[in-house]
């Protein structure tokens, strides 16, 4: 079977791409395959975690380029270029539009770090959902890989995982427990579902 082409975009440290990289390693996702690795961020360390294993880099920042509309053409002609078939969003900052989201609809995946529609949508990223759920005091957190539309944290879920808060928590222990327990695993074990559906509607 032909393996399903995914890029990965990322902002920032990309402990969820290595999730990947290390999966992919391990033969836990075997069905697609990582041909290429767009930060939203110049100088994010997941560049250097997707070059230290050979997979192609590239940057496109929305603050660079000006304008949503040459931010997504530019990452549009990267995707293409890759023949990318699944876009997986690990810890990618920036919202995409409409137009995008509707080019690739059912292609795109998210990895979110709270139980969606808990703590979600806009302006819940990174460390901020877990300071909204400490904030709120809810005993039970986790993670969620969604179908990405374009409502923000709003496609269909594909799998979740729930994370028990513990007293005394700061944002950043909680955000770290979120990761080990959830999102490390989570994002992988939905890459690979996905990378298999693509993949057998490809046939052989
Ligand atoms: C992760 O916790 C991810 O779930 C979150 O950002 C972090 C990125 O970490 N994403 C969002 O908040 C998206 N709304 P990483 O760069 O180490 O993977």
């Amino acid at each position: 079977m032909l393996k399903t082409r995914i890029a990965v975009l990322v902002s920032g440290g990309g402990t969820n791409l290595q999730a990947l990289i290390d999966a992919q390693k391990a033969g836990t996702l075997h069905s697609g395959e990582i041909v290429l690795v767009v930060s939203g961020v110049e100088g994010a360390y997941a560049l250097t975690r997707a070059e230290n294993v050979g997979i192609p880099t590239a940057v496109c920042s929305r603050k660079v380029l000006g304008s949503q509309e040459a931010f997504e053409a530019t990452i549009c002609r990267e995707l293409d270029a890759a023949g990318a078939e699944l876009i997986v969003l690990a810890g990618f900052m920036s919202i995409l539009s409409a137009d995008f989201t509707k080019k690739y609809e059912n292609r795109i995946i998210n990895i979110h770090p709270s139980l969606i529609p808990s703590f979600c949508g806009q302006g819940f990223y990174g460390l901020r959902v877990h300071e909204a759920a400490l904030d709120y005091g809810v005993k039970v957190t986790g993670a969620t890989v969604h179908f990405v539309n374009e409502i923000p944290d709003g496609g269909k879920i594909i799998l979740q995982k729930a994370v028990e808060v513990q007293p005394g928590d700061t944002p950043e222990v909680l955000q770290r427990r979120v990761m080990e327990q959830a999102e490390w695993v989570l994002l992988p074990q939905a890459a690979e579902l996905v990378s298999a559906e693509i993949a057998a509607g490809k046939g052989e």
